[in-house]
């Protein structure tokens, strides 16, 4: 797909992935649409990249279907979708409260979901279109104490598989990146900072340049960095070696 002249709407892009995201693909041509909470943030990357700055609330269903109505309202069409927005939260579970999980299930999950619901109809008429969603490796590989975090990821790899193949032969494609650690605000903000020495945090910009690549090809998946990917099927091909393996080295 070419991104030149494609109007791409990127969740989240007030920060981390999504903001390096509106720059790679303001460099690649794209009419952004830009989504974010933060109206400052927000508008400082829709300044700098020529987006458009929509800021809704996604800790409800209603706020997908508001932005998605509101996207198609200042750009016409929405080409491709970048699912990004996100949040995490780390702690033992019976320390989340009932509003926690909704709120992670909702930003994580959900507004996915309704986001895609809401775009899907004009990209199937239009035959072409993009659908990339932001997963995480603790949906891979399982994480303590982020196991509402990894739910909410795992049912977006379930969401993005199936829907994959609900949209063969349709002309759009489906694609889920799976980072492993970025150096972006997400630590600060979910309670706890990360402390491990592996994997290594990369840029925001690298995991940037991967959803580009991955809305050009179509590519279904990718790990950042790559290597995660070896992890994630031993714990497919041999759940009780991964599981030995990390519980002596894993850990969150
Ligand atoms: N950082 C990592 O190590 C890592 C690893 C794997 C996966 N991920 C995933 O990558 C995605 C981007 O995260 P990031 O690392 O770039 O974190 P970030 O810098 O904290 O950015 C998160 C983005 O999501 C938006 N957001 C959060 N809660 C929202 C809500 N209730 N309504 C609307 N927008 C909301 C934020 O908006 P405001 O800033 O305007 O509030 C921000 O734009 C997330 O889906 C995250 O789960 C991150």
């Amino acid at each position: 797909m070419r991104i030149a002249g494609s109007v791409v709407l990127v969740t989240g892009a007030s920060s981390g992935i999504g903001a390096a995201t509106a720059h790679r693909l303001a460099g690649a041509g794209a009419r952004l649409v830009l989504h974010g909470r933060d109206a400052d943030r927000l508008t400082a990357v829709a300044a700098a990249t020529g987006g458009t700055a929509l800021t809704v609330d996604l800790s409800g269903p209603a706020g997908a279907r508001a932005l998605a109505r509101a996207a198609v309202e200042v750009a016409g069409q929405v080409d491709v979708l970048v699912s990004n927005a996100g949040r995490g939260w780390c702690g033992p579970l019976p320390a989340m409260t009932g509003a926690q999980v909704g709120e992670v299930v909702a930003v994580n999950l959900v507004s996915p979901i309704e986001l895609t619901r809401a775009l899907l109809p004009g990209m199937l008429a239009r035959g072409h279109g993009r659908l990339v969603y932001v997963g995480s490796i603790a949906a891979r590989t399982g994480v303590a104490e982020e196991a509402v975090y990894a739910a909410s990821k795992a049912g977006v790899d379930g969401f993005a598989e199936s829907l994959r193949f609900e949209l063969a032969g349709t002309g759009l494609g489906v694609s889920v990146v799976v980072p492993g650690v970025v150096a972006t605000p997400f630590f600060a903000r979910r309670g706890r900072p990360y402390r491990r020495s592996l994997p290594r945090p990369v840029a925001p910009e690298t995991v940037a340049a991967v959803i580009e690549r991955m809305i050009v090809t179509g590519r279904a998946e990718r790990h950042v960095p790559g290597w995660l990917a070896v992890p994630a099927a031993l714990r497919v091909v041999a759940p009780s070696a991964y599981r030995w393996l990390a519980a002596r080295f894993g850990g969150s």
